[in-house]
């Protein structure tokens, strides 16, 4: 039985934003294991302001209302492990070339199939956190705009055609188990294994922060899931807390 993600299904035919939604209705924000998936997302938002589009073939907009039973200080690995458990639910479909690219995108041969966007609520008191999952599941990178399809994919072009229900209980299944694992203490082995599936430890990037752009080397996760990296002509580590890096 799962005990932090998909005990209650609220489905809607259309939406602004799921994330937005929930974000919006505190009575949600209550119910701890929550998901609300919709058909059509008229205002779909990914990280850093960004748009997100759901194409207009059955792909899978949901969020997830977490109640995570972890110290504080793990918050911030949230939404590294609701990626973790993502991508474990993919990977049982035999795709090949799937990784986790940080801090939660899922690619398939480095294009982006899932994003992951985990909000908190401010709302006084209340401990939720609203992971929202967007996966593309049906077409090819031709139903979605012309300024996103370089650097998308879709499981079908890969083979693979779930129904969105199917892969919703699948996600959840998986998402639970690793959020299990967290509360019972194993976050340190969850990251590992992140890294592991992650297949970035090594790759160039190049990233900006505070106003500076950077070319680096991916070292690996620090202990709170920030992303190590080794500037290049550098022996020192640099951490990068937020915002993304891009694979050179
Ligand atoms: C990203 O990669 O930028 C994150 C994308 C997250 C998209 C999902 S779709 C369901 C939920 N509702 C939203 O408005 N966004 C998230």
């Amino acid at each position: 039985m799962r005990r932090f993600a998909g005990l209650h299904l609220l489905h809607l035919e259309s939406v602004d934003s799921t994330n937005s939604y929930v974000l919006s209705r505190p009575d949600l924000l209550l119910k701890a294991g929550l998901v609300v998936y919709a058909d059509h997302q008229t205002s779909g938002r990914g990280r850093m302001g960004r748009r997100w589009f759901l194409g207009s073939r059955g792909n899978l907009a949901a969020s997830l209302v977490i109640q995570p039973d972890l110290p504080k200080d793990y918050l911030s690995c949230m939404t590294l492990l609701v990626g973790l458990g993502v991508y474990e639910a993919l990977s049982t479909l035999g795709l090949e070339g799937l990784s986790i690219k940080w801090p939660n995108d899922i690619l398939i041969a480095d294009k982006k199939v899932c994003g992951i966007l985990c909000e908190t609520s401010g709302a006084a008191g209340l401990q939720a956190i609203v992971a929202g999952i967007g996966l593309n599941i049906r077409g090819d990178r031709d139903d979605f705009p012309p300024e996103v399809r370089g650097r998308l994919t879709t499981l079908e072009s890969h083979g693979v055609r779930p129904s969105r229900k199917e892969m919703l209980e699948l996600l959840l299944d998986h998402v639970d188990r690793v959020l299990c694992l967290a509360s019972e203490g194993h976050v340190d082995m969850l990251l590992d294994k992140w890294e592991r599936c992650s297949s970035s430890i090594g790759r160039r990037v190049r990233f900006s922060q505070d106003g500076n752009t950077h070319v680096a080397t991916i070292a690996g996760l620090g202990p709170h899931g920030d992303l190590r990296v080794r500037l290049a002509g550098s022996a020192s580590l640099v951490t990068v807390v937020s915002g993304e890096v891009e694979y050179l």
